[in-house]
């Protein structure tokens, strides 16, 4: 009884934590689909390498920041500026909820991360990409990843 009550535990905790992460070569294909490879300039692996940085692929991260605003999903979009949720005053530049940030079809993230990266700074938009990513080699974050 006990055994069985642990494993279900377990296992519930486990797939807890998978369901909120995608794997590389996943968002790869998606990011694909989406006509993401080039967009603006930026390969695959600038998009996988950004999300890395930004949620280390977690799609549900929230990230409360000490300016009241908040960053939501894979590219931890911010509340302030890009998104609404209805907490604090913001611009809502991509007309859409925070929590569609989070959802697992990841359209709404990416069609606002498309917005964001078509202003002036692009990438450079997101501190993280700035600090880990730009200016370095990035083509492994593809390694063996099939888009077809
Ligand atoms: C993903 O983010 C959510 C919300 O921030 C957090 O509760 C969850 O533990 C994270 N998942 C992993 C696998 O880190």
């Amino acid at each position: 009884m006990t055994k069985v009550l642990l494993f279900a535990l377990v296992s519930c905790i486990l797939t807890q934590n998978q369901a909120n992460l995608i794997g590389r070569c996943d968002l790869a294909k998606v990011l694909h689909e989406e006509d993401m490879d080039g967009f603006e300039g930026y390969s695959l692996s600038d998009w996988l390498c950004l999300a890395f940085v930004e949620s280390s692929f977690n799609i549900s991260k929230v990230n409360e920041n000490v300016d009241g605003s908040s960053d939501y999903g894979l590219f931890q979009i911010n509340s302030h500026y890009w998104c609404n949720d209805y907490r604090s005053h913001t611009k809502n530049l991509c007309q859409v909820d925070c929590q569609e940030m989070l959802n697992p079809n990841l359209l709404s993230g990416l069609s606002c991360a498309k917005k964001i990266v078509s202003g002036a700074e692009g990438m450079n938009s997101w501190m993280a990409w700035k600090l880990h990513c730009s200016g370095r080699p990035l083509s492994y974050w593809m390694t063996g990843c099939r888009l077809g």
